[in-house]
């Protein structure tokens, strides 16, 4: 495909144009792609209101681009190998012609149950064939996809429900974890109890589970099934008419709703796919992210497809039945890209060498890191054992309101740095600012990243509050969108990711707001107040540290009130956001105007009390030494 990079030289001419000529090199990308109706202009933006338009009236469903256009040339190849969760279970195999028919069917089911264009899907459900089919599904029929992972609590779909207004809810019976199975309808059940807009749910069998249904609302998909045709007309969809919300967490309290596209979003992801990590026709891609977030978005289902690409999806965890599995399954499927977390990376690297070296993991090309800044030391075992010095790593930075890699290298073609996303793709102008906003123009200085120039995936909206997405990302810094990351760019111009420097913590690659876990673990009746940062963790890339007071100053059981906040944050969210340390304390230090000094709470969280920097204004600062005295 005449939109690959394949040297260094090409990548500089490539980002020389995109800068000096954006709007046609998108234009000619663009090209690449069955559209129903060509645009008549590429970009329409402002970063003020803000709004950002790209293929301005193009028509087209990105399914017919994911699937039928591959139908001549591809019909036969595989499409999506899914793995499940127990090796003992046979996977399952899907050609492009496959996959269409169940897409199309599934889509039909939608339909017959009243699902048109437009309309808010919410979906949760495990990592099973059906979860892709339904996606996708959705997406031929124009209706706006919300995928909420199956981790979260009934409380946090409940609120996406809401506040998307879905009118259907895809789901299963339960889910296999590792050694677990979870009952995820059950799940569903309790949090349709608070969100009237749902009107049908349609249930996949995976466990085989004899779950309640309710009569006139839920419905199982098999069932349905038998009642539909093959062939499914796509939707003609505007570039612009929403492709899905994906709710992701800021460092207000309530999660948004991330808006993505259907135009600018398909372009962006198939040309980010193929060129970061080197796709040939004939590799097989895998990556280990779930669908329930935006890598399992663009990366596992999106930018693959695409690009006609075959993707394995696991239903399992690094984990089960051994640490070995994800080698286990690079070598049954003879992976050739592979795609996962630094925190899993870690967690496999503590669990010991034995079980990587037990596999040959020879079919590997190229090793791919995503969610969270890759420490060196777990960037060097990646690179060393699993490949075996021979595969390049591409360190990608993005974020769910990017949709897509923005700094990374390209795989053996631009310059790779261990702890270093590298250097910005074509279409992308990062630019580090200072506080106060001017932009920094020397090399090897630190400062807050910020987009000057939009590329085909950026956000649009936060579903239901414009203003929300203006404030978040577009009023920080005028004419530029903030990313909320600091970064470094060394002498050669290569970014280092540094982290979050807003109240947002990375907890194993997954975003949580501060005020988020503090408004869960508020919900419990022993807590009058409480306060959360982040902290280094060797395996997470941060733990949860809360700092609670409780409302009987003494609890005659502390570890059961431990107990008990942990209970709390899971019902509220889901496991994922579990403290890993709860301090109880008397007072939270803060300035006389009432705000929590984070700072000191954060020093005291790393074990780092020796600058504690100006503690003068605080109301109280006594309180500084009973915390340090009492940290965990
Ligand atoms: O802080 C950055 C970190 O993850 C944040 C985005 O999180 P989310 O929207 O959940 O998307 C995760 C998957 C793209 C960023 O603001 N982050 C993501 N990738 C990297 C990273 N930090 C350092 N290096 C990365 N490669």
């Amino acid at each position: 495909m005449s939109s690959r990079i394949h040297s260094f030289a090409g990548y500089q001419a490539a980002y020389q144009k995109s800068v000096k000529d954006p709007e046609g090199f998108w234009d000619e990308i663009a090209q690449t792609f069955t559209w129903r109706q060509p645009w008549d202009k590429v970009l329409d933006w402002n970063f003020e209101e803000p709004r950002v338009k790209w293929f301005v009236n193009g028509k087209l469903n990105i399914t017919e681009n994911c699937l039928d256009r591959h139908l001549k040339t591809r019909g036969n190849k595989l499409a999506l190998i899914w793995e499940p969760n127990d090796p003992k279970e046979r996977f399952v195999r899907y050609t492009y012609r496959e996959l269409h028919e169940k897409v199309c069917q599934f889509a039909n089911v939608l339909r017959n149950n009243g699902v048109k264009k437009g309309d808010r899907v919410c979906i949760y459900m495990p990592m099973i064939p059906e979860l892709a089919f339904s996606v996708l599904a959705c997406a031929r029929v124009g209706a706006v996809h919300s995928v909420i992972f199956a981790g979260f609590s009934a409380n946090s779909m409940a609120d996406r429900i809401k506040d998307a207004e879905a009118s259907v809810v895809l789901t299963s019976d339960g889910l296999n974890r590792g050694a677990k199975q979870i009952p995820v309808k059950r799940v569903v059940d309790e949090a349709l109890e608070d969100c009237p807009s749902v009107k049908k749910v349609i249930v996949v069998d995976r466990l085989g589970w004899a779950v309640k249904m309710l009569p006139g609302r839920d419905v199982y998909l098999h069932e349905e099934l038998q009642k539909v045709e093959k062939n499914c007309e796509a939707e003609e969809m505007d570039s612009e008419d929403m492709l899905f919300i994906l709710y992701t967490s800021g460092s207000t309290g309530k999660p948004k709703g991330v808006v993505h596209t259907c135009g600018g979003y398909m372009v962006y992801t198939d040309y980010t796919f193929r060129n970061v990590f080197q796709y040939d026709e004939s590799d097989i891609y895998w990556c280990t992210a779930d669908i329930g977030w935006i890598t399992g978005h663009s990366y596992l289902l999106y930018g693959p497809l695409l690009a006609g690409a075959t993707t394995v999806m696991f239903e399992g965890v690094p984990t089960f039945p051994d640490p070995g599995r994800f080698w286990q399954v690079i070598d049954k499927h003879s992976v050739n890209i592979f795609y996962t977390a630094p925190t899993a990376i870690r967690s496999l690297m503590a669990a010991g060498l034995d079980h990587v070296l037990s596999y040959s993991l020879d079919s590997l090309k190229v090793l791919g890191s995503v969610g969270e800044p890759i420490n060196e030391e777990a960037w060097h075992w990646y690179h060393i054992h699993v490949g075996k010095e021979r595969c390049p790593v591409v360190d990608t930075w993005w974020q769910t309101e990017t949709s897509g890699i923005m700094i990374s290298s390209l795989a053996g073609v631009t310059p790779m740095k261990p702890s270093h996303a590298g250097q910005p793709l074509p279409g992308v102008q990062p630019i580090l600012v200072d506080q106060n906003g001017e932009e920094i123009t020397e090399n090897e200085t630190e400062g807050y990243l910020c987009m000057k120039f939009p590329w085909p995936g950026i956000i649009r909206t936060t579903y239901g509050d414009h203003e929300r997405c203006r404030l978040s990302y577009f009023s920080t810094y005028k004419n530029l969108y903030f990313t909320g990351d600091g970064a470094r760019r060394d002498e050669n111009g290569l970014y280092r990711i540094i982290g979050r420097v807003d109240d947002v913590i990375n907890v194993s690659g997954h975003r949580f707001g501060t005020a988020e876990i503090e408004n869960a673990i508020n919900q419990n009746r022993h807590i009058v107040e409480s306060a959360v940062v982040g902290y280094p963790h060797a395996i997470k890339g941060q733990g949860i540290y809360a700092f609670v007071i409780c409302a009987d100053q003494a609890p005659a059981n502390p570890e059961n009130l431990r107990a008990e906040v942990i209970e709390t944050v899971v019902e509220h969210i889901g496991k994922i956001a579990k403290p890993d340390k709860i301090q109880i304390v008397s007072g939270l230090p803060k300035t006389r105007s009432g705000k929590i000094m984070r700072r000191i709470l954060r020093k005291v969280a790393e074990g780092d009390t020796t600058n504690l920097g100006d503690t003068s204004t605080l109301l109280d600062p006594l309180v500084v030494d009973e915390i340090i005295q009492g940290a965990l």
